[in-house]
């Protein structure tokens, strides 16, 4: 049967509510369909296999994708039943295999049925593993401890190169383009200096996700990074949408960060499944 597009239907109410225990995996669509369900910033649509009783569920923009934009093509994805999930990404017409696109999630079988699919089809794979960090509870997060000379606002658009400079996936027009995207749909949170210039910034992207977390070289370990995700995490409580982000196996300082300030580490790893890598590249 054809993958069924129901942009506006209540999935949260049947997915599991955060915080998660046994079915820690639903928190990238969860995030999605709430945007979705809140007048759509990211113009976003869901695919499922089925409904309401769907055995596997997609959450991307719609529309259709530049061939060589992994940035904007982005999946994310949950499952019940991994052969309805092979089975909707086979679907003909659900996804254009022939561009660069990214696929997201905590199940192993989104690593698993791309490598089976790929394999068939002879594309290529890049997959990268993160672990995935949410807290529980922000209003028991530490109170923000900022310096009187440092101001909050959020992310200004002119600062949209900076943010892409300094972004390890990022520094090309495609990335920029993303950015700029992300920042005027979604919220940010930017501590600047007495002069205005951005010293430390954390994003939300359209899965409401915590990232593009950064601090410049020379501003770290003076708490900017942890005041902004207070910040960051109180304000997606206060809109309702849990407190969760990904985070590199090798990043320690984040890693640290994130268990200081009480965050817990979903078992598992998230997988990060780009497909025709040749032709685009991303990350978190
Ligand atoms: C990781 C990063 C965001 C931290 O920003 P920061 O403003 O320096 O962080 P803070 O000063 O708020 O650090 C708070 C706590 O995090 C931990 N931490 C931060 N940097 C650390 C480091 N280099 N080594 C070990 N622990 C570190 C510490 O526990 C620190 O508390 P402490 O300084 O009292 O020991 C910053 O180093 C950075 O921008 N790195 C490159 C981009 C990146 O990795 N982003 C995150 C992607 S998920």
């Amino acid at each position: 049967s054809q993958p069924r597009q129901c942009a506006t239907q209540p999935i949260p109410s049947i997915l599991p509510a955060p915080p998660y225990s046994d079915h820690a995996h639903s928190h990238l669509v969860y995030g999605a369909v709430m945007n979705i369900n809140r007048g759509n910033p990211g113009k976003f649509e869901v695919v499922v296999d089925s409904w309401p009783d769907f055995g596997a569920v997609l959450a991307r923009q719609s529309g259709e994708m530049p061939v060589d934009d992994c940035y904007r093509n982005m999946h994310g994805a949950f499952y019940r039943d991994v052969g309805a999930y092979r089975a909707l990404l086979e679907t003909p017409g659900c996804l254009r295999w022939d561009t660069a696109f990214h696929i997201f999630g905590l199940q192993e079988g989104v690593a698993t049925v791309s490598q089976a699919i790929a394999g068939t089809k002879g594309i290529e794979l890049e997959i990268s593993d993160y672990y995935t960090y949410m807290h529980p509870d922000p209003s028991t997060m530490p109170e923000p401890r900022l310096d009187p000379d440092i101001r909050v606002g959020s992310v200004s658009p002119a600062h949209v190169d900076l943010l892409n400079e300094t972004w390890t996936y990022g520094g090309n027009a495609r990335s920029r383009r993303y950015l700029a995207e992300v920042l005027s749909r979604f919220p940010s949170i930017c501590l600047q200096d007495g002069t205005g210039q951005p010293i430390c910034w954390v994003l939300t992207d359209p899965f409401g996700t915590g990232a593009h977390g950064y601090t410049l070289p020379t501003h770290r370990r003076r708490g900017h990074m942890q005041a902004a995700m207070v910040l960051a995490a109180r304000r997606a409580q206060a809109r309702g949408f849990p407190t969760f982000g990904h985070t590199a196996t090798g990043n320690l300082p984040m890693q640290r960060l994130q268990e200081e300030l009480g965050h817990q580490r979903l078992p598992g790893l998230c997988h990060f499944v780009l497909h025709n890598p040749s032709l685009g590249r991303a990350g978190p």
